[in-house]
């Protein structure tokens, strides 16, 4: 079973079931997780897909695209260490298991 675990700023999480291919930010919105907008649909163009990724899951994942990193440089909460678009990262291609924390603003 394919899961990702969102925390959001107030100190909530939830945990979702992911279908293979689906991505971070698809799965947010299927299943109501708030504060993950998708509003370009995922093409890397907004940034409303801002996750941070926990430390433990970030070895796994690609590293970032040029695209990505300039995008991230637009998210409406500054970058961390960490951030990456939902939107890039699908559940099975990327992680089997991944836990985020989801910033304050989109
Ligand atoms: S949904 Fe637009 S950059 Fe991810």
């Amino acid at each position: 079973m394919i899961t990702a675990t969102f925390n959001n700023y107030i100190g909530g999480a939830e945990l979702v079931k992911m279908e293979q291919g689906v991505s971070i930010m698809k799965a947010a919105i299927l299943n109501g997780v708030g504060n993950i907008v998708g509003e370009c649909g995922g093409q890397a163009m907004c940034a409303t897909c801002h996750v941070i990724v926990r430390p433990e899951h970030r070895e796994q994942l690609p590293p970032l695209s040029e695209d990505e990193d300039e995008m991230l440089d637009c998210a409406a909460t500054a970058r961390a260490e960490g951030s990456r678009l939902g939107c890039q990262l699908k559940a099975g291609e990327h992680f089997s298991t991944i836990e985020v924390d989801l910033p304050e603003t989109q």
